[in-house]
């Protein structure tokens, strides 16, 4: 309660934490202002406002072309070509440099499995091994532009697997571990996939995750698959299909270790990584090999300040952008040291975590209030059993972290020493967009401002510029690491990101800009649920629940939950003559989680008779929501069914 109370005071003192000018002077930022002659934050903030001069200069920090781009930025709206004319790939930086230069025995990925097995591997071991597949898949005829699904777990696999894709020109899909079947299939046959990548089975909370199984169940149709490549992690059995499957370890076993990569344009896609929308089904965001290695790698330099001997953990998973950007593509461009984990942060104990900071003396930790929370929720007395001082910068992501996660994170995690990094950014933006420097005043809460060279603000429906008011988060100016439209959807990219404001990127966020310009993210403005900082479609988790036999239709909202920020509630409307029971709502809870990942799963299912929805019958989350959490529903005249409002009252 006393430290409650402590932050209470805290915010009414609008208290701004500032680092200590020590610390300051030491940081990668405060080197690169000082050799360009800039003394303050805000100076460099102005100078950045040159866009093309900012991005121009700070990409020969962290790559080398092969042939360097005849043009900083092409702006034909929505659509952006930075560095146009460059000759690149990703991997060039992210793995061939380090591997054929001073970086070669230094260690890239400390790997802790969640049975206690643990790996190191070298710039040098980690390019033997993605060259030694990306051979493999050669043979296996996979070309510059195919897509390649892979669905692995937290295994240093992943990132190889990645990596041999770009290597060789071809397009990688990642899909999260936790996602079921039916929702790897959906994204396989989005992007065609001509192979798949995965393992017989992995650990989570002790026990074991059979993903060969639910690949092959998503391959019952999936025409465009001709191989799977299997990885061994823990020798179980599992079904094999002689015609279709391959061991990883034996096509890569005659394989050179050498593999030339590829040359790209800078603006070839690298990946395909889909995330929820509004409606319908996932959204495939394009993301190239150019301006998403500048934009991710010059803030991972900058925000996380990594340095030559920092242990870094990112314990997002790869699956998500977080990882994609920030445990495999910026850090390995910097040649940093990481850590990948592959279990749950509670497993066996709470302070799994801590064990794992204390052990490898990791220096900045990179995760998500929801974590946080969890953490907080098992008290600090699990954090005080190890010693944390290894620590100097912290880093938040996926959600608004509430100030009172936010001064547990600093007291007890960073020793009330380190600086906590609240970055918005998104899988769209591809980098951090919203950031503190770790030379930034924070205020618990914040995010703070736009990173340099990245323009920002908040406008209301009319488009103009607001402060001190909540609006829509758009982003005015396009930046590096920005996705380049949707596969095989550019009517919904132009619709969902740039319809509302002119040549304005449209985040789907409502933010609130305070006198300083510092923003305050306060969640999404569109039908998507943020349930432990990851995006699902309120939409999908509907049709998840009305594909069920017994279903004829559904309305899903979240509401505000103490540890995973949203909770999933889903009203149900059943077929005639279905009888309302327990076992119903825990089937259907079951089918959403076979449908989409437990992820998915509905914390709450009510039945109702009827659920409202406009004349054109678009469901009225809102007002649903409203309703839910005991606030006025304002008119409803225009509704189709006013009288559903009071059926929710019904609920069973
Ligand atoms: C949405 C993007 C980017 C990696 C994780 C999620 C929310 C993200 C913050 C933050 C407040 C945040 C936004 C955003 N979000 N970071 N620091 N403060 N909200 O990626 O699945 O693409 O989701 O996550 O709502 O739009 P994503």
């Amino acid at each position: 309660m006393a430290e409650k109370e402590h932050i209470a005071v805290l915010l009414d003192e609008k208290r701004v934490f500032k680092p200590s000018k020590e610390f300051v002077e030491k940081t990668n930022v405060k080197k690169w202002m000082d050799k360009h002659g800039i003394k303050t934050y805000d100076e460099l903030l102005k100078k950045a406002e040159d866009y093309e001069w900012f991005w121009g200069e700070v990409s020969k920090e962290v790559v080398n072309w092969i042939e360097p781009p005849r043009k900083i930025l092409e702006w034909n709206p929505p659509y952006a070509n930075w560095f146009v004319g460059a000759k690149y790939n990703i991997v060039h930086d992210a793995l061939d440099r380090h591997a054929k230069g001073d970086k070669k025995d230094k260690i890239a990925y400390i790997f802790e499995g969640e049975p206690g097995d643990t790996r190191k591997i070298t710039y040098g071991e980690l390019y033997k091994e993605v060259n030694k597949l990306a051979n493999a898949l050669k043979k296996l005829g996979i070309k510059k532009g195919d897509r390649v699904s892979i669905y692995l777990p937290m295994i240093p696999e992943l990132p190889i697997a990645m990596l041999a894709c770009a290597k060789i020109g071809a397009i990688h899909s990642v899909v999260f571990s936790g996602f079921s079947a039916l929702a790897l299939r959906e994204r396989i046959n989005d992007c065609e996939a001509k192979a798949v990548i995965t393992c017989d089975s992995f650990y989570r909370r002790g026990k074991k995750v059979p993903l060969k199984k639910q690949t092959d169940e998503a391959l019952e149709d999936a025409p465009s698959v001709e191989h799977v490549i299997v990885y061994r992690r823990t020798g179980d059995e599992i079904p094999w299909d002689e015609k279709r499957d391959l061991w990883w370890h034996e096509i890569i076993k005659d394989m050179s270790d050498e593999c030339e990569t590829e040359t790209m344009d800078a603006n070839d896609p690298l990946f395909f990584l889909y995330t929820s929308g509004t409606t319908g089904k996932p959204k495939g965001v394009i993301h190239c090999h150019g301006g998403y290695a500048v934009g991710t790698a010059v803030t991972l330099k900058w925000v996380f300040d990594i340095k030559d001997d920092d242990i870094y953990w990112c314990a997002a998973d790869i699956g998500w952008i977080t990882g994609h950007s920030y445990i495999v593509y910026a850090p390995l461009i910097l040649g940093a040291t990481s850590i990948i984990y592959e279990g749950a942060p509670n497993y066996p104990n709470p302070d799994r975590w801590w064990e794992i900071i204390e052990k490898y003396k990791v220096t900045i930790l990179y995760t998500s209030p929801t974590s946080i929370r969890l953490f907080m929720r098992y008290g600090e007395e699990w954090v005080k059993k190890h010693d944390l001082n290894s620590i100097r910068l912290l880093g938040s992501v996926g959600e608004p972290i509430n100030p009172e996660a936010w001064i547990w994170y600093y007291t007890h995690i960073g020793g009330k020493k380190c600086q906590i990094m609240d970055t918005w950014w998104q899988t769209e933006t591809g980098q951090f967009c919203i950031t503190p420097l770790p030379i930034t005043p924070l205020k618990p809460g914040s995010a703070t401002k736009p990173f340099p060279g990245v323009s920002a603000d908040v406008y209301d429906n009319e488009g103009k510029s607001i402060k001190n008011a909540g609006g829509n988060l758009v982003l005015t100016h396009p930046w590096p690491a920005m996705l380049k439209g949707l596969y095989k959807a550019d009517e919904r990219y132009r619709q969902t990101y740039w319809s509302r404001f002119k040549n304005t990127y449209l985040a789907g966020d409502v933010a609130r800009k305070d006198d300083d310009g510092y923003f305050w993210i306060q969640g999404r403005a569109d039908d998507v649920l943020n349930v432990s900082g990851h995006r699902i479609g309120n939409s999908e988790v509907e049709s998840a629940l009305v594909s069920h036999e017994k279903v004829a239709e559904a309305a899903v909202i979240g509401k505000p939950h103490e540890l995973k920020g949203e909770s999933i509630v889903a009203f149900v409307v059943l077929k005639k003559d279905v009888e309302p029971s327990d076992e119903l709502k825990k089937e259907l809870r079951e089918h959403v989680a076979k449908q989409m990942g437990k992820i998915a799963r509905p914390d709450e299912i009510w039945f109702v008779a009827d659920v409202p929805k406009t004349r054109s019958g678009k469901i009225m989350r809102r007002l649903i929501r409203a309703k839910v959490l005991g606030q006025g529903t304002g008119d409803t005249s225009t509704l189709a069914n006013p009288d559903a409002i009071k059926e929710l009252e019904k609920a069973k």
